[in-house]
């Protein structure tokens, strides 16, 4: 039997998927290079804006009539699910099982129980956690593997679903998961993303290891050459964590710092317990201990009440911290969030006029920066081969740029010292140096 999963959303929602993967080969299933040859489809969903809605409700609209053609299992997983529970059945009554982003671990019994006649819809307690347990892809041979540290997030955002849908934070113990990145590096991989909605507070209030101790200790695992975590909240990112940046060898330098609005006023609205001027605080005191670290982010624009004014400050915000990437995204309104009833709405073409100048600003730095390492040696990390060119390489600098350059395939999983030739708008061009034997050699 083959299956296929589509996934929409985030990281999390990305490893959620890989470990419904495993779960399902290690019980014999083959996964189908496509969505038209699978026997059961799984599609793993996403409700942070409407437009990732949109998406999974026009796929749906796909696989119902394929449906009408050929005998498949359909399920539907993760924060749709969720969020909708027992109406997504109403409104899709084509699909043959449901489960919520805490039921994934119960993929195997759910395709079981539809070829029983007995669908399962399981949106069971958001608090429990048995699936961030899961460790996908046990015999994979793979350069970078995600690892769930936490689940949920306790932070509600005004705007925000994700607190509904995820549920409250719940920490992995800090021994599971030094055990399973000790198995990672013992299966050759190099890379290593740490997850959760808000990392910063991982153990919080609990005798257990704090964030930056479980940095120093994954640092000292063998194998491992590279750390990387998402998602940090600038409220609570401590002086300690900031300074694994400067003193951890292992830990890329990077960080992900959504700010999601250069306003007080805004950022108050929103509830995210810092101001534009606190937040530049954080980048400063990074910088200070990484002068090279990468700093990317989030950023909404057309929140209920943001003015001219507002989005102003939100504009000389990026000027001002000169960010190598940014997401940004026009406000969406979400159920069951606070701000879905706040006054104010700001009319969606001008939402996305704003968007449009933001994002215009921010191709212009990220060019800029990317230009600016013309000339410069960085350590890559090699991915694969480029989806352009057979026979280019490509992998990601430690600050998480994309770097395509020529080279023999057998460089994929190595560290290669690269030479930056030309930076583009999205990538850099490089030619290797050599392959390092040491690491920050
Ligand atoms: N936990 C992470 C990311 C959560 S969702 C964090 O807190 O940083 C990813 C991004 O989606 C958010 O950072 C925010 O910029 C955006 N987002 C969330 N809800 C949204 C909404 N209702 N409308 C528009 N963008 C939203
Ligand atoms: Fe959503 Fe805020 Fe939690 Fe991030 S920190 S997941 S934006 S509520
Ligand atoms: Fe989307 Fe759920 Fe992630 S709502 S952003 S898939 S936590």
């Amino acid at each position: 039997m083959y299956f296929y999963i589509e996934t929409f959303g985030c990281q999390m929602n990305e490893h959620d998927s890989e470990k419904m993967a495993s779960l399902l080969m290690e019980s014999g299933m083959k996964l189908s290079p496509q969505l038209d040859c699978a026997d059961v489809v799984v599609v793993n969903t996403c409700c942070v804006r409407q437009k990732a809605e949109q998406k999974f409700y026009s796929l749906m609209g796909r696989l119902r009539s394929i449906k009408k053609r050929r005998k498949i299992i359909v399920g539907v997983t993760g924060c749709i699910a969720q969020m909708e529970k027992n109406h997504l059945y109403e409104r899709l009554p084509f699909i043959d099982f449901a489960l919520g982003p805490s039921s994934i671990h119960n993929i195997l019994h759910a395709i079981r129980n539809v070829m029983d006649y007995k669908p399962l819809f399981d949106f069971s307690d958001n608090g429990g956690a048995p699936s961030i347990f899961l460790n996908p892809n046990k015999g994979a041979h793979r350069i970078k593997a995600y690892v769930s540290i936490m689940k949920g997030c306790n932070n509600f955002c005004s705007y925000c679903i994700v607190p509904y849908v995820r549920g409250r934070e719940v920490s992995r113990e800090s021994k599971d998961i030094l055990q399973e990145i000790e198995a990672i590096a013992r299966r050759g991989i190099k890379e290593v993303t740490l997850l959760g909605q808000n990392v910063n507070s991982y153990n919080k209030g609990r005798d257990d290891l704090p964030f930056p101790e479980l940095l120093k200790t994954i640092n000292s695992i063998e194998g491992v050459d590279r750390i990387r975590f998402v998602t940090s909240h600038p409220r609570d990112i401590s002086d300690s964590l900031i300074d694994c940046f400067g003193a951890l060898e292992k830990l890329c330098e990077h960080i992900h710092l959504p700010f999601q609005s250069g306003s007080d006023k805004i950022l108050s609205l929103m509830n995210r317990g810092y101001t534009s001027h606190g937040y530049r605080e954080k980048v400063d005191l990074l910088r200070q201990a990484c002068p090279h670290i990468a700093i990317t982010a989030d950023c909404i624009v057309g929140f209920p009440g943001e003015d001219e004014d507002d989005f102003e400050k939100t504009m000389r915000l990026i000027e001002d911290v000169q960010f190598d990437g940014l997401f940004s995204f026009a406000y969406s309104p979400r159920p069951y969030t606070k701000a879905l009833n706040y006054d104010g709405a700001v009319p969606r073409e001008i939402a996305l006029g704003r968007l449009a100048t933001l994002q215009k600003l921010q191709r212009n730095i990220t060019h800029a920066k990317n230009r600016a390492m013309e000339g410069y040696t960085v350590d890559v990390l090699v991915e694969g081969t480029s989806k352009h060119s057979p026979y280019d390489l490509t992998g990601r600098t430690r600050t998480n740029k994309i770097v395509n350059f020529t080279g023999p395939e057998d460089l994929i999983g190595k560290n290669v010292a690269v030479t930056i030739i030309k930076g583009y708008a999205n990538s850099l061009r490089g030619e290797k140096v050599r392959e390092k034997e040491v690491m920050h050699a």
